[in-house]
């Protein structure tokens, strides 16, 4: 199981969008942690929050990656699995060693700027919904988080750079681990 590979980072880091085009340069699977929360509870991270509350949410994400830290060995296409993650999936310390269990943990991360900008005019995070002004709420966020996010085999910074960059640094970090 050790040769599959989780995304972490805050929201906006590119998780998904790199996580996809991975496994299909690994040939293997692709796993959306958020995807698969909300398959499972049948209502949207939106509504997970607002009718449920965030600790509800971070129940049911700690339930699917204990069930996905069980079974992620056994998708098919080389025994591995490429995951991403919420951005907060990292708060608990359970989860982080799920993570740790299920492979290599490589960690996104942008500069504040440039996490605003990607996220700006996106309605889907709950967290950015509030009162307080998203870059304030983001930077918070990224402070509180940042000794978890940190816990990593790789950290790689994505500010400015293209998909294809970032996806080439992760590959050549994943081949020096499984050659
Ligand atoms: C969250 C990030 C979101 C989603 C939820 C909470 C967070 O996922 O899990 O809105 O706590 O940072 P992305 O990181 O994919 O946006």
């Amino acid at each position: 199981m050790a040769a599959s590979l989780v995304l972490t980072g805050p929201m906006g880091s590119g998780k998904s969008s790199l996580g996809q085009l991975l496994a299909a340069r690994l040939d293997c699977s692709f796993i959306d942690l958020d995807a698969v929360i909300v398959n499972k509870a049948g209502k949207s991270i939106n509504q997970i929050f607002a009718e449920n509350g965030e600790e509800a949410f971070r129940n049911l994400e700690s339930a699917a990656l204990a069930e996905l830290a069980e079974h992620a060995d056994k998708q098919p296409g080389q025994g591995r699995v490429v995951i991403a993650t919420g951005g907060g999936v990292v708060l608990r310390d359970e989860n982080r060693r799920l993570l740790r269990q299920i492979g290599v943990v490589v960690n996104l991360t942008a500069t504040l700027e440039e996490l605003v900008g990607r996220l700006s005019g996106a309605d889907d995070r709950p967290l950015l919904h509030g009162e307080e002004p998203p870059a304030h709420r983001l930077k918070r966020i990224l402070s509180e988080r940042e000794r978890f996010y940190a816990d990593a085999d790789i950290r790689i910074d994505t500010t400015g750079k293209k998909l294809e960059d970032v996806l080439a640094e992760i590959i050549r970090f994943y081949q020096t681990l499984h050659k």
